[in-house]
C-alpha cells in the first residue's frame, strides 16, 4: 500500500495481489474496525446520476475514516440549473481541495480528461455504461468472504448485461481473479461482442453456476426500446423459489441493486438463505473504507 496514488477510474493495472491486499484490509475493518485518522479533510461526492447505495456507502465510509463528506447532488438545486457544465462543477468543487472526489456521471463526461486537469484524485462511482469498479470490488469481496478463492469459480451474469456498467467492471475484475464467467438472458441484452459462455436457458445456467448475479434491466439506457416485455423476461429469466431449486445449495444469489421486484427476481428470493443482496451493501462500506484508506497511504491502514 498505497494501492493507488492517483485517480481510481477503472481496474486496469490492479494485480491479483493488490486486490487481495485490499480485501484483507476490508476484512480487518469488518472484523475489528480501524480508528478514524483523517479528521479535518473532506471527501467530495458529486452525483450527476441517481444513487442510493453507492452514495450513502461512500458517505458512511467517509465518516468512518474521518473525512467529512461534502455532497453535490445533481438532482437538486445547484448551478447546473443555471447552465453550469458538469465539468465546471467538478473543477469548482476540486478547487475547495477535498482529499478525493467521488463522481457518478454519464458517458458524456470524459472523466479521464477531467482527472488530468485537476490535482484531486477522482474515484469512479459509476460512469455511464463504462464501469463501476467499486461495485465489482465489493461484489467480489462478498464472493470471497463466502466462497474463498475465486479461481475456477463459476460466476453467472443474468439479464441486461449489454447496458450494465457493473458487468463491464466485473469482466475486468473476475478475469484478474481467475473466475469463469457465463452470461444468460435475452440475446438483445447480451454485449455486442463478448468471449464468454452463453446460456439461453435459465435452468441450464443455474445448474452450472456457483454465483448467480442478477442485473437490473436498465430501462433508462434502452434508447431504441427493447422488444422483450417485462412479463416475458420475468417468465424466462426472473429468479424465483421454483427455478432456484436447480441452483447449488452452496451457491450465492446476488444483485447490485436497485432490484426491479417481479422482473429480475421475486421478492421471496430475498429470504432464500443463499441470497447475499444486503450483505453486498454492508460489504460495500468496508470495501470503500479500505479503498479510501489505501489511497491515503500506509499510515491510515494501521
Ligand atoms: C448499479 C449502478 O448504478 O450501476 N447500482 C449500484 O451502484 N448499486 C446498478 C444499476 O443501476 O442497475
Amino acid at each position: 500500500m498505497p494501492l493507488l496514488k492517483s485517480s481510481f477510474l477503472d481496474l486496469q493495472g490492479l494485480s491479483i495481489e493488490k486486490i487481495h491486499q485490499l480485501f484483507s484490509l476490508a476484512r480487518k475493518i469488518k472484523t475489528s474496525g480501524l480508528p478514524p485518522k483523517f479528521r479535518g479533510e473532506t471527501l467530495g461526492l458529486l452525483f450527476f446520476e441517481a444513487s442510493t447505495r453507492t452514495r450513502m456507502s461512500f458517505e458512511t465510509a467517509a465518516y468512518r475514516v474521518g473525512l467529512g463528506p461534502i455532497l453535490l447532488d445533481g438532482g437538486l438545486k445547484t448551478s447546473l440549473e443555471k447552465g453550469e457544465s458538469i465539468e465546471d462543477s467538478i473543477y469548482n468543487v476540486a478547487a475547495m481541495r477535498p482529499r478525493f472526489l467521488v463522481i457518478r456521471c454519464g458517458d458524456d463526461v470524459d472523466l479521464k480528461e477531467v482527472a488530468q486537469n485537476i490535482s484531486v484524485p477522482i474515484i469512479n462511482a459509476g460512469w455511464g455504461k463504462q464501469g463501476h469498479p467499486t461495485q465489482a470490488l465489493l461484489d467480489a469481496f462478498t464472493m470471497v468472504e463466502n466462497l474463498g478463492d475465486l479461481r475456477g469459480r463459476k460466476i453467472l451474469f443474468l439479464g441486461d448485461i449489454r447496458h450494465s456498467r457493473v458487468a463491464a467492471s466485473h469482466f475486468e475484475l473476475l478475469k484478474i481473479l481467475g473466475a469463469e464467467i457465463a452470461l444468460c438472458g435475452p440475446e438483445e441484452f447480451m454485449p455486442l461482442k463478448h468471449e464468454h459462455k452463453y446460456f439461453g436457458q435459465l435452468s441450464e445456467a443455474l445448474s452450472w453456476a456457483d454465483v448467480a448475479m442478477a442485473l437490473r434491466c436498465q430501462f433508462e439506457r434502452h434508447v431504441t426500446g427493447v422488444h422483450f416485455s417485462k412479463e416475458t423476461y420475468r417468465a424466462q429469466f426472473g429468479l424465483n423459489s421454483e427455478n432456484l431449486k436447480k441452483f447449488s445449495s452452496k451457491g450465492l444469489i446476488m444483485h447490485p441493486g436497485p432490484i426491479n421486484h417481479g422482473i429480475e427476481m421475486e421478492t421471496e428470493v430475498l429470504n432464500d438463505p443463499r441470497c447475499r443482496v444486503l450483505d453486498q451493501v454492508t460489504h460495500g462500506v468496508y470495501l470503500r473504507e479500505a479503498l479510501l484508506r489505501s489511497m491515503m497511504g500506509q499510515e491510515y491502514t494501521e
